[in-house]
């Protein structure tokens, strides 16, 4: 049966949504939603879904399976406490919150409601990382005890997203809580983080660059490197390097999609590069497709065949890691206790 969703949020980014909502098929967005009317027109029509300029008058009309938020975080709190009371299951993009006690609000009453919170984590569903991840849990290099994450580049992203330019904590609140996603996903929970920022582009205000070291539960270390204002041709973007270390061997993801994994004396490298959807172009593949593998692991959620990757529940332990990253680049010092229950 076909589930019935809703969207919150005709923006930027939502566009990705809608357009693999209709890729997927087992999933209709039967009705949009903007405070911004001229929005959700456009995009009631261009999808063949009813608009509405209000969420709350939306949600009560349609009552769907399942309800979309592509807002900014502000919204968040707010728009997951509404969600959960007409819908059977909520997704909110990230960054999931601004605070762990508006996200353990949301979790909280997701979980009243039992209704299941999936965050829009998308990079951990990106091809190579899924690959990168495969290749990990099948032991071929033994448990890894160093991770690099590496995205760094200087793509003009202000075009296309203006309000990034103002925020204070840019590249940690915007890429940040993505790569930490990563990290936590392919090396488990992290116990402590010491961070570094740098304001390195002129035109923003705020910090564009950082330099973080995780420790794992495990032990292992994570470093994960990330700048918005570093120049290479070509230009990474926007895709995340790595290196995984383990016992038996290495990997590295590199530019232009190549996994290569290191082990015994010899090098073997696959193609990791996701295909592009009919709806997408090059160098977004990358992204377009991971929102597809996402959504389509959202309704094996709603459908009760997987748990949510990530939950409102793990993703609020990301969200402590990023808001300690902060509190360490404003101390200098190193925040530790994060395997706690945040
Ligand atoms: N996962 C990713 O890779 C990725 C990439 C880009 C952006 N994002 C995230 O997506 C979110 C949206 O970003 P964007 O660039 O699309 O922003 P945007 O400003 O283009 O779109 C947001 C839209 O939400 C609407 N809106 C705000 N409050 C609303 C409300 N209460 N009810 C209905 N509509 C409301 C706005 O009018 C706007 O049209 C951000 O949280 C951003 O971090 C995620």
């Amino acid at each position: 049966m076909t589930l019935r969703g809703a969207l919150i949020g005709c923006g930027f980014f939502a566009r990705n949504h809608m357009q693999a909502w209709a890729d997927i098929g087992e999933a209709r967005i039967v009705a949009v939603c903007d405070t911004d009317a001229a929005k959700a027109h456009a995009f009631a029509a261009e999808f063949g879904a009813v608009a509405f300029g209000d969420a709350a008058e939306m949600l009560a009309a349609v009552r769907p399976d399942f309800t979309d938020i592509a807002t900014a975080v502000a919204s968040h709190r707010a728009l997951v406490t509404l969600a959960a009371r007409h819908s059977r299951a909520v997704i909110c993009q990230k960054p999931f919150a601004e605070t762990l006690a508006d996200a353990g609000a949301m979790v909280a009453v997701c979980e009243a409601a039992g209704v299941p919170l999936l965050v829009h984590e998308n990079f951990r569903w990106q091809r190579p990382f899924r690959a990168l991840g495969a290749a990990l849990t099948s032991g071929v290099i033994g448990p890894p005890s160093f991770l690099r994450l590496s995205f760094r580049h200087a793509f003009d992203i202000y075009a296309n997203q203006p309000y990034l330019a103002k925020i204070e904590d840019l590249a940690l609140t915007d890429v940040g809580l993505h790569l930490f996603d990563m990290a936590r996903f392919l090396m488990g929970d992290v116990a402590s983080v010491y961070c570094q920022t740098q304001r390195l582009n002129p035109r923003v205000a705020g910090q564009d660059a950082f330099l973080a070291t995780l420790r794992h539960a495990s032990g292992a270390v994570t470093s994960v490197e990330c700048s918005f204002f570093s120049h290479y041709t070509p230009d990474p973007f926007v895709q995340t390097l790595a290196i995984a270390e383990g016992p038996l061997g290495s990997i590295e993801l590199l530019e232009g999609y190549r996994m290569r994994l290191h082990k015994a004396g010899r090098v073997e490298e696959t193609d990791v590069e996701p295909e592009v959807p009919d709806w997408g172009g090059k160098p977004w593949h990358l992204v377009q497709e991971s929102v597809v593998a996402f959504q389509r692991h959202a309704i094996a959620v709603m459908q009760g065949r997987a748990v949510g990757q990530p939950s409102g529940a793990d993703n609020l332990r990301t969200l402590a890691v990023t808001l300690a990253a902060i509190r360490s680049a404003r101390t200098g010092q190193v925040v530790d206790g994060l395997s706690a229950d945040p």
